[in-house]
């Protein structure tokens, strides 16, 4: 009876501590739930503060930044040119050269290298003398297979993806509006990004020239164009998350100056700056949000990114642990550690699919010294991953219908002739964090008819943005013969 009694009392004690842990879950479950009518209230909410933004600078929270790109590639560009990407976690040069009508890319070659993240919060100059740098190395080896004429005095020319808001004054030169995701480095806003690289590339000698300065969206856009022709946006899911579609000049009405021939234009949203009544933002999103470099700023961002997630796991963790004992009397000190756990950390839990989730349970030991967790504690932990992830996905996909909606694209045409809609992803989140990605679709199937999704295509663009950097450096090339053939 004696051990009857005892194996009793541990199972009362064991319940009793879980209930406390299951109803800061399920309250958090309930408030990052995402109906198919909520996501359809904010894509709705997305459209009209799209047309706000048209309206006059500062008529919105999405500042719907002109780029200046009003020729996309066609294809017919021929050249050597290098791209830059600079925004995310890393950093990288790319150099492609373009055989023309046909041939198209013909040879490719890039390096990538991680931001010291030192300076991602240090000094103008310590970021643009690092790259250099490394475009001084990497133009150095240029090799077999990449032609350029021989003059000593032609500039190389560079397509400039700058993964930062930025107000353009033309296709080559623009202003930062504010620093996002990681970055915050002093007396840059309100400064020209192109100056600053080219004042850089002159102290070392470099000589190339920056033809384009575009976005990451906006490289997307033109990328994914180049292949196919019924590319209308492009979406990236990364450390940061933003989209990028093209639109009628006369849809714009703080549009001046003379409208370019093809009468369109791309536009850069900033759509992680959106924020909307429609989602509840949750107190581990308010404490983010307030201990972040940017309080106030990018919340649609801070729900989606791959900045974000894995931190928002964190923030959950620290309060079960605080409030509800999950991993026993005392806190797992690393858990007080601001962005210890990452994304590609939490999506690895995510997706374990070992009968005792072995990944999980690594993961805890190596990553917040966490040991010996039960399998009931790890069970929880995908609950969680699930709860983040796909509250994300699906605001991305909200997203997505917003600009669907603008175009006039969630509907089939009147008439009877095909329609067929490409958006462009790009960016880690999407192409790594595969339960993400699939509950983006599946998302999208959600809130759309079956006619109409059946004519939507969401296309994994692979790095896009560096090539369609390259490729817009060539259509707006100084030198003719790069853009005809
Ligand atoms: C941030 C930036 C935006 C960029 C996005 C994806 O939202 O503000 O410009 O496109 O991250 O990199």
């Amino acid at each position: 009876a004696g051990a009857a009694l005892v194996v009793r009392r541990r199972m009362v004690t064991s319940a009793a501590r879980w209930a406390p842990v299951m109803q800061i879950v399920e309250e958090f479950k309930k408030q990052c739930a995402m109906s198919a009518t909520r996501l359809n209230q904010l894509a709705n909410d997305m459209a009209i503060k799209m047309e706000a933004g048209l309206e006059s600078d500062g008529g919105s929270e999405l500042k719907m930044l002109l780029s200046y790109v009003d020729n996309l590639p066609t294809g017919d560009e021929k050249g050597l040119f290098y791209a830059l990407d600079l925004g995310g976690t890393n950093f990288r040069i790319i150099r492609v050269q373009l055989g023309g009508q046909g041939k198209r890319v013909v040879k490719q070659e890039f390096v990538e290298v991680a931001i010291p993240p030192k300076l991602m919060v240090g000094t103008v100059d310590d970021l643009f003398d690092f790259i250099a740098a490394e475009l001084e190395d990497f133009v150095n080896s240029e090799g077999e297979g990449f032609h350029f004429p021989d003059d000593d005095y032609r500039p190389r020319e560079i397509g400039f993806t700058f993964s930062f808001p930025v107000k353009q004054s033309s296709i080559a030169s623009g202003v930062l509006v504010k620093w996002t995701k990681g970055f915050n480095i002093t007396n840059m806003v309100g400064e020209d990004v192109v100056a600053e690289l080219s004042r850089a590339m002159a102290k070392r000698d470099v000589n190339m020239r920056v033809a384009a300065l575009v976005n990451d969206t906006i490289g997307t856009v033109a990328g994914a164009r180049y292949h196919d022709k019924d590319v209308v946006a492009g979406v990236i899911l990364g450390t940061g998350t933003n989209a990028a579609y093209i639109e009628r000049i006369q849809a714009i009405p703080k549009w001046r100056g003379t409208p370019p021939k093809s009468g369109e234009t791309v536009i850069n949203m900033e759509w992680g700056n959106f924020q909307s009544s429609h989602f509840t933002i949750t107190e581990y999103d308010l404490a983010l949000d307030l201990e972040s470099l940017n309080p106030g700023e990018q919340i649609f961002e801070k729900l989606i990114a791959g900045m974000y997630l894995g931190e928002i796991l964190r923030r959950v963790l620290l309060k079960l642990a605080e409030r509800a004992a999950l991993f026993g009397d005392v806190v797992p000190p690393k858990l007080n550690e601001p962005f210890i756990l990452k994304t590609p950390a939490m999506s690895a839990m995510h997706h374990d699919t070992s009968w005792n989730l072995r990944v999980v349970g690594r993961k805890l030991k190596e990553i917040l010294g966490i040991q010996n967790t039960s399998l009931k504690v790890r069970k929880l932990i995908v609950k969680l991953c699930d709860i983040i992830a796909y509250r994300g996905a699906r605001l991305a996909a909200a997203g997505i219908l917003g600009i669907l909606k603008k175009l006039g694209r969630n509907t089939l045409p009147k008439d009877d002739i095909k329609q067929r809609t490409v958006i462009a992803v790009d960016g880690g989140l999407f192409e790594h964090y595969t339960k993400f990605s699939k509950c983006l679709n599946s998302t999208l199937a959600e809130i759309l008819s079956k006619e109409v999704a059946a004519t939507i295509v969401i296309d994994h663009a692979n790095d896009g943005s560096g090539i369609g950097a390259a490729l817009l450096a060539a259509s707006h090339s100084q030198y003719l013969e790069h853009r005809e053939s």
